[in-house]
């Protein structure tokens, strides 16, 4: 077995073949998430809410998200893994946006990057792509911005569509191999895709997208609370676990495990 590309991924779009991308932050979930044949992996600085408890996405730091990314990566074969830039180590300059990737590549194996924004983060796609580094864009709904969005709600609707488009031309212009679109209407993101040559891959951007993405925990369900309208759970992982936890709490205290069986003589 070898490594999913970014030429595989851009092969695909040509074939005009869908595929799912799910996230990871642990080498075991990802290697059962490799053994299913899923060819993209995002270590998300979204680990900040499922992994770390924190409330949004803006706390997480480089030094945490990269224990994350080396585990994902010694976890699978086969996937190719996308590190996420957290907040605050990109947009101040491509040579910032170099350097945090870098680390990235270096110290987490990752085999490509993916940070927020459009227009704006333009020369840092640049600068990386030109130091060889594959860009994954995140457009519509970016949440390193929910301060600015006040919260985190559908984006792209009326002439904030043709924004996003443009935006997204942009991306691929400075030479990313795909792009997230995060909570836009269907529409916008069929019509994304069509205009696209790169592979969109959309979380809430409809079923018109090249790709698809969700957050594991709640496409296995395991995160707790509503979740939004665009996620489909295809488990009660919470339920199993619950349930696992509470049967063994009741086994110890009721003196029924461990047995003879359980026990070294
Ligand atoms: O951090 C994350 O998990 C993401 C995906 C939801 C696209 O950015
Ligand atoms: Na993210």
């Amino acid at each position: 077995t070898r490594r999913v590309t970014i030429r595989d991924i851009s092969a695909a779009k040509l074939e005009g073949e869908r595929w799912p991308m799910l996230t990871a932050y642990d080498a075991l979930t990802a290697g059962i998430f490799d053994e299913a044949g899923i060819p993209v992996l995002l270590v998300g600085d979204s680990a900040a809410n499922v992994v770390l408890g924190y409330e949004t996405t803006l706390p997480v730091t480089v030094d945490e998200l990269l224990p994350m990314v080396a585990a994902v990566v010694r976890g699978t074969r086969r996937a190719l893994v996308v590190a996420d830039l957290p907040f605050g180590s990109y947009q101040a300059s491509p040579e910032q946006a170099l350097s945090t990737a870098s680390r990235f590549l270096k110290e987490g194996r990752a085999h490509a990057v993916k940070f927020e924004g459009g227009a704006a983060v333009v020369p840092q796609v640049q600068a990386l792509v030109a130091a060889g580094i594959p860009v994954m864009g995140h457009l519509g709904l970016t949440p390193q911005s929910v301060n600015q969005l006040g919260g985190f709600k559908v984006q792209g609707r009326g002439d904030a569509g043709t924004r996003l488009l443009e935006d997204a031309r942009s991306l691929q212009a400075a030479g990313a191999f795909a792009v997230v679109l995060e909570a836009v209407p269907a529409e916008l993101g069929a019509k994304v895709t069509a205009e696209l040559d790169i592979p969109t891959v959309g979380i809430g951007a409809g079923p018109g997208t090249d790709a698809q993405v969700l957050v594991w925990q709640d496409m296995a369900g395991l995160t707790s609370g509503p979740v939004p309208k665009f996620v489909r759970r295809y488990a009660d992982v919470r339920g199993v676990l619950r349930e696992a936890a509470t049967a063994y709490a009741a086994d110890v205290t009721s003196g029924t495990w461990p047995s003879e069986e359980n026990s070294y003589s």
